[in-house]
């Protein structure tokens, strides 16, 4: 659900019209839902009522704007960030430091450095010459990094190539047959405190299959690495939740994912570790823009504010400000069609607030 409605024909966010907003800040604007924020932080979390010990750090690539990352902080979200970059929003939101998970394929020494003045709470390992660099700047610092090793559990997310991570082809993590000998030669490097294992698939999963294979295949390593006297007391699962960009095609609930975890993982007797990013964002706000020409016998007749939408085979769905006489009541997807434009108001295009739903709850 999101608090994107049309009033008397004219797109509000919660009580305010986008109209008035266009009118007082001009255009383009990105605009967000505290509400909308909110609800899916507080869904998310009850869906995990079921697991006794976790922390939730939000991945601020699906949005890093800070008056958003404030909003998830105050419903007591961390963040997983991949940059020290991203490390300077989360801290200027208010998230603790021990609350942010550093991920990412290439922390830079730098990075890890600022990472561990900081007193961020877990490194996520990428290989093991990361490791071991990491662990050589924490002990040349006195410091001890609390890490955990992210591993490739070889499975197909089934989900878009270029988000798909979770294959042994792709780039993330460790090969998992290779991931006993990587944890028992980090765990003995003074300077890193190797607490347990990391896993992310994917991102835009509709079938929980996948993530539930990769979850057992986790399992599995976990008791390995205990059989093999190594303290785990954490996992992290990663994100890739689903959200629908199309009517016709709903993603799983976080409660379903939620009971799938519980079933997955119980008994672990870990803490774990979620990454949500865009089943968090996806609805929460909208770009605002305008069109600028429209230009007369082109097929797609309109130029406009919009960013461009064909990186990675992305659709924007897209709603007017103002609603027509005898238009839908609610936004929907409105791919290229001239008939969608004819006899615009005045602020017209913006991604549909449906885009990157939640399919309802
Ligand atoms: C390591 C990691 N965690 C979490 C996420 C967030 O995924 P999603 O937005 O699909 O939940 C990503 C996305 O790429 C990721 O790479």
């Amino acid at each position: 659900m999101d608090h994107f409605t049309y009033k008397n024909g004219v797109l509000h966010a919660e009580d305010v019209p986008l109209a008035r907003i266009a009118e007082e800040v001009g255009t383009p604007v990105y605009i967000y839902s505290r509400a909308t924020l909110e609800r899916h932080a507080r869904v998310f979390r009850e869906a995990l009522d079921v697991i006794p010990r976790k922390h939730i750090a939000f991945a601020i690539k699906a949005n890093p704007n800070v008056a958003v990352l404030k909003v998830l902080a105050r419903q007591g979200f961390g963040a997983d960030i991949v940059s020290g970059g991203e490390m300077k929003r989360a801290l200027a939101a208010g998230m603790p430091a021990k609350d942010i998970v550093f991920s990412g394929v290439g922390k830079t020494r730098a990075e890890l450095r600022e990472g561990l003045e900081a007193g961020i709470g877990q490194f996520n390992i990428e290989l093991e010459e990361e490791g071991a660099v990491l662990a050589e700047i924490a002990a040349s610092m006195g410091k001890t990094a609390d890490a955990v090793l992210r591993v490739n559990p070889d499975v197909d997310a089934g989900t878009h190539a270029k988000i798909s991570t979770g294959k042994k082809e792709n780039k993330f993590g460790v090969p998992i047959d290779e991931a006993p000998g990587i944890f028992a030669r980090l765990s003995r490097l003074p300077g890193l405190n190797l607490r347990g294992l990391a896993a992310h698939i994917g991102s835009q999963i509709f079938d929980l299959g996948p993530i539930e294979a990769a979850y057992g295949k986790l399992g599995e390593l976990v008791r390995q690495l205990r059989a093999a006297g190594h303290h785990i007391d954490r996992v992290d699962l990663g994100g890739g939740l689903g959200v629908p960009y199309e009517r016709d095609k709903v993603p799983p609930t976080p409660a379903d994912y939620g009971a799938m975890v519980a079933r997955a993982t119980k008994d672990w007797d870990v803490t774990l570790y979620f990454e949500p990013g865009r089943v968090i964002v996806g609805n929460a706000g909208v770009l605002l823009t305008r069109v600028i020409w429209v230009k007369p016998g082109a097929v797609h007749p309109f130029i406009s504010q919009h960013r461009r939408p064909g990186v990675r085979e992305r659709r924007h769905l897209r709603a007017r400000a103002r609603r027509g006489r005898g238009e839908e009541r609610r936004p929907r997807r409105l791919p290229h069609r001239r008939r969608l434009w004819r006899d615009h108001g005045q602020h017209l295009q913006q991604p549909c607030p449906r885009a990157g739903g939640d399919g309802g709850w």
